[in-house]
């Protein structure tokens, strides 16, 4: 499953997103928020979020925030999230491959919800090399 978490500030990059789901038939679950005018904060929203995440072992999740830094920060306190904050389709693709994140956070506030559609495809599509990397996950 994919769990869709934002503040205020990620709303409108999250409703395109969810949009592109829609028409691709994919299935999310949105923890919130509801609305760019709520006067929120982020690390509810991580936190609702990696509590759906770890739900399962398969379930990744999307995090928006205005820079994506305040999502990744209060992911990553927990230990079984490892949240990376991308800005590009490469950082996506290494952060799956060789960081295994279960967790993709997103600046709400600098990138285009064609740029994000394109990093979400990838961070969904790339799978965990294992091997070496699989070694220094264990020394997190
Ligand atoms: C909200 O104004 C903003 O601080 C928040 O969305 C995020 O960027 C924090 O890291």
């Amino acid at each position: 499953m994919i769990v869709l978490a934002s503040d205020h500030a990620g709303y409108l990059l999250k409703e395109e997103i969810k949009k592109f789901f829609n028409k691709e038939n994919i299935i999310a679950i949105d923890v919130g928020c509801y609305s760019r005018e709520q006067l929120d904060d982020y690390p509810d929203f991580a936190k609702a979020g990696n509590q759906k995440v770890l739900e399962d072992p398969r379930n990744v999740g999307i995090y928006i925030c205005g820079t994506g830094i305040g999502m990744s920060i209060v992911a990553n306190r927990n230990p079984k999230i490892r949240a990376a904050l991308c800005h590009d389709t490469s950082s996506a693709a290494l952060a799956r491959a060789h960081n295994d994140a279960n967790v993709l956070c997103l600046a709400g506030r600098s990138i285009s919800p064609r740029k994000a559609i394109k990093i979400v495809k990838v961070f969904l599509t790339t799978d965990f090399e294992g091997g070496r990397h699989a070694r220094r996950l264990k020394k997190i």
